[in-house]
């Protein structure tokens, strides 16, 4: 993102009203990330603050996470569902997943919240669903190989909100902005991947996909089965 989204997307992020158990656990995240070199890149607070009207608007109580990391966002999630919702997150690191079930249990959410542990291609393809919210924010840069699970387990009317389209962004401004990406990011193509994806989806018939510029995200809900 380039410097003025960078402080509208701060800006966002200063409404969102994340509260003190949130920003821990967010921080944790971070910090975890560094230590741990792994790819836990918690949500920010508008995103956060996003998946929760998301949730609310839509009365979801059957929700998905794909990319539990450290439970940041599941939080968001839980504490969105009516009572008696429930939040499925899958998550293949164990050591992310188990973080996580701390977090849950400081934010009294555990109740609400199974981590399903594996990875997103086998824990879906055994998954029957149907779910009324789906977050999938594992997959980076490429159509997520579980992609297909995903929209056989959202119910119709359901909505599916794709987390990292941003390599998008790159991929559409073109030039420098693409040699910029290609500068700090010499291998692979998750601009141009990412746009074949993004393209893919608004094309599929079974949904209605809304891309979110800025942001960033990708929205679609789905019309038949
Ligand atoms: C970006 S982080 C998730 C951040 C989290 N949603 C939040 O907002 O705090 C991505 C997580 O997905 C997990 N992950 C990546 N690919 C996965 C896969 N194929 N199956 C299951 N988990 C995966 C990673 O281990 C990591 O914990």
């Amino acid at each position: 993102m380039h410097s003025r989204e960078v402080k509208l997307a701060a800006y966002a992020s200063k409404i969102a009203r994340e509260d003190p158990i949130l920003a821990r656990v967010r921080r944790e995240s971070d910090k975890h990330r560094k230590t741990h070199g792994c790819d836990v890149h918690p949500s920010d607070p508008a995103t956060g603050r996003m998946l929760d009207v998301l949730v609310r608007a839509t009365r979801a109580r059957r929700v998905l996470e794909v990319g539990c990391g450290l439970g940041y966002s599941a939080i968001w999630l839980a504490r969105a569902v009516p009572l008696g919702g429930r939040v499925d997150t899958i998550e293949r690191d164990p050591l992310h997943s188990k973080l996580a079930l701390r977090n849950f249990k400081s934010a009294r959410v555990h109740n609400r919240v199974r981590v399903l542990r594996g990875d997103a291609v086998s824990v879906l393809s055994k998954l029957k669903g149907p779910y009324d919210f789906i977050f999938e924010d594992a997959t980076f840069g490429e159509r997520p190989r579980h992609y297909g699970d995903l929209i056989r387990i959202l119910r119709i009317g359901g909505l599916i909100q794709f987390a990292n389209w941003f390599p998008l962004e790159y991929a559409v401004l073109g030039g420098r902005y693409l040699a910029e990406w290609k500068r700090q990011f010499p291998p692979g193509n998750a601009p141009e991947k990412t746009r074949r994806f993004v393209e893919d989806v608004a094309q599929d018939p079974k949904l209605s996909v809304l891309l979110i510029p800025h942001v960033w995200k990708g929205l679609a809900t789905k019309l038949e089965n």
